[in-house]
This record gives C-alpha cells, structure tokens and sequence, in this order.
C-alpha cells in the first residue's frame, strides 16, 4: 500500500522538531558515528526507539536515550513508520 500522506507529514515534521535529522543527517542516512536509520524495517525501528525510551536497550551514548525519553510512544510509532519509508532512493549496495 502507498504511504498514508497524513503519517508521513506528521513523521517528517516529528523528525526535524525532535532533532533527529541533527544527527543523523537530513536524509536519515547517518555519517560518522551515527548509524544510518532510512529504510531500515519498522518493526525494528519501532522496537528499538522504544527501548531507548524506556531505557532496555543501553546506548554507547547517552544520545538516544535524550533524544526519546521523553517522547510519547505514538509519536515513536510514527517517527518508525515514517523512517522506514521515508521518500528517497534506498542505500545501493555496497555504496552510500
Ligand atoms: C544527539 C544525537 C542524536 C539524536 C538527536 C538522535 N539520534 Fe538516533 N542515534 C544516535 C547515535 C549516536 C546512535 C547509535 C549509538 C547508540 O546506539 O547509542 C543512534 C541510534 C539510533 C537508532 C538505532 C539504529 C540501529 O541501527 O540500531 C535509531 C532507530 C535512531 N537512532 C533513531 C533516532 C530518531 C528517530 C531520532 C529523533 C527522535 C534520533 N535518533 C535522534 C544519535 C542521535
């Protein structure tokens, strides 16, 4: 099914009010230290960012942990669902 306009407005806004293009790029696609989140699968993004946010899943830093702590659930939901496809070309092989 094509991307529900309305979730992915409100992801892309979530993304840049809750910083995370700051660090991991505008295009989510990550750069030094920071591991690229674009197109990675919701279900994984989902989960992650929620043990981030309830503090099951440690960081090397304590980068995501601020990032999300404090966020409602739904919006980590949506933040997934728009990450996983968010609207550029996916990483080539081998490639960035
Ligand atoms: C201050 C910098 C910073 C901000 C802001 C930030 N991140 Fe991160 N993020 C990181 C770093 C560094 C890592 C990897 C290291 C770690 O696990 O602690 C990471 C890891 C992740 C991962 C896990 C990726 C994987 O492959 O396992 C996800 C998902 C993620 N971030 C999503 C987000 C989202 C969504 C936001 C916005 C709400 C966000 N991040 C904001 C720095 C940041």
């Amino acid at each position: 099914a094509p991307p529900e306009a309305a979730r992915m407005a409100r992801g892309q806004a979530l993304a840049q009010e809750d910083r995370c293009v700051i660090c991991h790029g505008a295009d989510l696609s990550g750069g030094q230290q920071v591991p690229r989140i674009a197109h990675q699968r919701e279900e994984y993004l989902a989960l992650t960012l929620q043990e981030f946010r309830s503090g099951k899943r440690p960081g090397y830093t304590q980068a995501m942990g601020e990032a999300v702590g404090r966020m409602a659930p739904e919006d980590l939901d949506t933040l997934a669902y728009y990450v996983a496809r968010l609207p550029t070309a996916p990483p080539k092989p081998g490639g960035k």
